[in-house]
């Protein structure tokens, strides 16, 4: 045998020994982790963030592809993309073991799943807006029509903290119509930067909540996968914490 065959197999023989350990240390049993993230910017982000702490997706990134379940086979994850209102559906089932969605979905789907961190990006607030003079309807607790794409958090808001009764009216988007046309007094809605509001002549009367984008994971993954689910979530924060101190 040539003196570099003798080399070449025993590297290969070093090259599976580290392999097969690698594997051992990952739990080459180890089933998939899959991932449910909310479609659109929310899930550009999410992906960032896992990139950062080395659990990024090659897969995904291909503009092209038609796939929808999307696979890291050297660290056994899986992800998807579906539309926000869906994400908690998926991991309350157990087909996602972890999710990334907007607080404001998982208030108003409030499905049994752990709310395990704020990833602190998708900063925004739920609120109470509609024309100045809407105010005094509020103030004095009357009757009035609210319209929302978020008519869970409206009644509770209504219901349960302001004991106010209102009529609810479901919207699917564009909701600032309702004060306009008269479909309703108020809205309850996402306010960001304001422009919406501020270029159809309305304003934020009250504040109902904060909201960014929040990790979810399912109750029993929770304690099947709690090693890595943990180390997961302590990345994430130790991301966020340099992201912050180096500011
Ligand atoms: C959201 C929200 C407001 C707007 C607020 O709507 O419902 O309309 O963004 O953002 P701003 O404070 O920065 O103006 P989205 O764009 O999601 O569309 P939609 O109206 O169809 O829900």
């Amino acid at each position: 045998m040539h003196f570099m065959d003798g080399f070449l197999c025993r590297n290969w023989y070093c090259y599976c020994l580290l392999r097969n350990w690698n594997r051992k240390e990952m739990g080459e049993d180890m089933r998939y982790l899959t991932f449910a993230l909310g479609k659109g910017r929310l899930a550009k982000k999410a992906l960032q963030m896992f990139e950062q702490i080395g659990i990024g997706c090659e897969e995904m990134k291909d503009k092209d592809s038609r796939k929808l379940v999307f696979v890291n086979e050297e660290l056994k994850l899986r992800f998807f993309l579906a539309k926000g209102p869906d994400v908690p559906t998926y991991v309350e089932y157990g087909a996602a073991d972890i999710g990334v969605v907007g607080k404001d979905t998982i208030m108003e789907e409030n499905r049994r799943v752990y709310e395990v961190l704020d990833l602190g990006f998708g900063k925004c607030r739920m609120c109470v807006c509609g024309p100045e003079s809407a105010g005094e309807l509020l103030k004095h607790h009357e009757m009035i029509r609210v319209a929302s794409k978020y008519p869970n958090i409206a009644k509770e808001y209504f219901y349960n903290k302001k004991h106010q009764t209102v009529d609810i009216i479901k919207l699917n988007g564009s909701v600032e119509l309702g004060p306009m046309v008269e479909l309703s007094d108020v809205i309850v809605d996402i306010v960001e930067t304001g422009s919406t509001l501020k270029e159809n002549g309305l304003a934020v009367l009250e504040e109902i909540c904060p909201l960014s984008a929040r990790m979810i994971v399912n109750q029993v993954s929770m304690q099947m996968q709690t090693e890595r689910i943990r180390k997961l979530i302590n990345d994430l924060k130790q991301l966020s914490s340099c992201k912050t101190g180096g500011e």
